[in-house]
């Protein structure tokens, strides 16, 4: 459980390491271990950021580089190993799906050494391809297993329509849902700013123009891929969404979130993983929702698992 309140992190790249930083910034765990098959850069960016809790105010936590065997006694375990999509390259995290099923072959195979007990959260791409294969091919309870999924998406979808409609994104509900990818899609039946009705909102605000919702989609499929071609790679958002996922685990906070985890039949979906709004506490997933999605988005949703599905047939067995 979490009051040891030990993290490790497997991958001390981009991501990796800006997690690592969130988590120490939010004072999120009393030991962070990171664990890289790059020795040396797990050395360097441990010590780097040891001394960042040397502040005053900071938290006084242990930051160290370390082996799966620190997994023993783990609250948690937050999976970033693999490479990501570089400039240049098919704007489509399934291209990944060979190279990463292998490393998450590799690191799981150790994590379940030492440990059945920790919650796992899945960062590495292609997000639901990899929640899929560390789920179904290891003996680890599936509740503790996560999926970042598109909580991300959710978060660019609250950013974007904030910045449309010039309100806080704290006011703006509602999921992106299925692929954490190119096969994601707004539900824009559950979305909703400040409970004054999403289509209300120009006329509210005088617009004389009507919100592009499929123009708003677009741009968030697609903002991953603007990042990536101008700082050469994503890692400040996703570190946040890690940091959301600890604390609803490490507070106990029976919140609900969009994650991805394996379906069992939702929407007459079975043996994919996508992401639908779960409930979380520190015992991990507790409830997955269905919601009252159109005929339209229920169909995106189908042509999300067909698409995750079909880029899982390259995974070698
Ligand atoms: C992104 C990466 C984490 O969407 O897939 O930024």
């Amino acid at each position: 459980m979490f009051d040891e309140g030990k993290i490790v992190i497997v991958g001390a790249s981009n991501v990796g390491t800006a997690v690592l930083n969130k988590i120490v910034d939010f004072g999120l765990a009393s030991e962070v271990v990171l664990i890289d098959i790059n020795e040396k850069k797990c050395m360097g960016e441990s010590l780097d950021t040891s001394h960042a809790t040397a502040c005053v105010g900071s938290y006084n936590m242990y930051i160290h580089e370390g082996t799966y065997e620190d997994c023993k006694d783990a609250s948690m375990i937050i999976i970033t190993a693999g490479p990501s999509i570089k400039p240049g390259e098919t704007p489509d995290r399934l291209i990944l799906t060979k190279t990463n099923c292998k490393i998450m072959d590799s690191v799981m195979s150790q994590i379940v050494q030492y440990t059945k007990d920790a919650i796992i959260l899945v960062v590495t791409n292609p997000l639901d391809v990899a929640t899929y294969y560390v789920s179904d091919n290891f003996d680890y309870p599936r509740e503790k297993i996560i999926g970042t999924g598109t909580l991300l998406e959710t978060f660019r979808l609250r950013r974007i329509l904030a910045d449309y409609y010039h309100l806080d994104p704290k006011l703006v509900h509602g999921y992106v849902l299925g692929e954490h990818g190119n096969s994601g899609f707004v539900a824009w039946s559950t979305v909703d700013i400040a409970s004054l009705g999403l289509d209300n909102m120009d006329e509210f605000l005088n617009h004389n123009y009507k919100l592009n919702k499929s123009m708003i989609e677009q741009k968030i499929m697609q903002v991953v891929y603007d990042v990536i071609n101008l700082k050469g790679c994503t890692n400040t958002g996703i570190a946040m969404v890690v940091c959301r996922f600890i604390k609803a685990i490490k507070y106990n906070e029976y919140t609900i979130l969009p994650m991805s985890s394996i379906l069992t039949g939702e929407y007459g979906i079975h043996d994919v993983a996508l992401s639908l709004p779960c409930m979380l506490n520190n015992t991990g997933i507790i409830k997955r929702f269905t919601p009252k999605l159109t005929d339209e988005e229920i169909e995106k949703m189908i042509a999300s698992a067909k698409s995750v599905k079909s880029a899982m047939e390259a995974i070698e067995k």
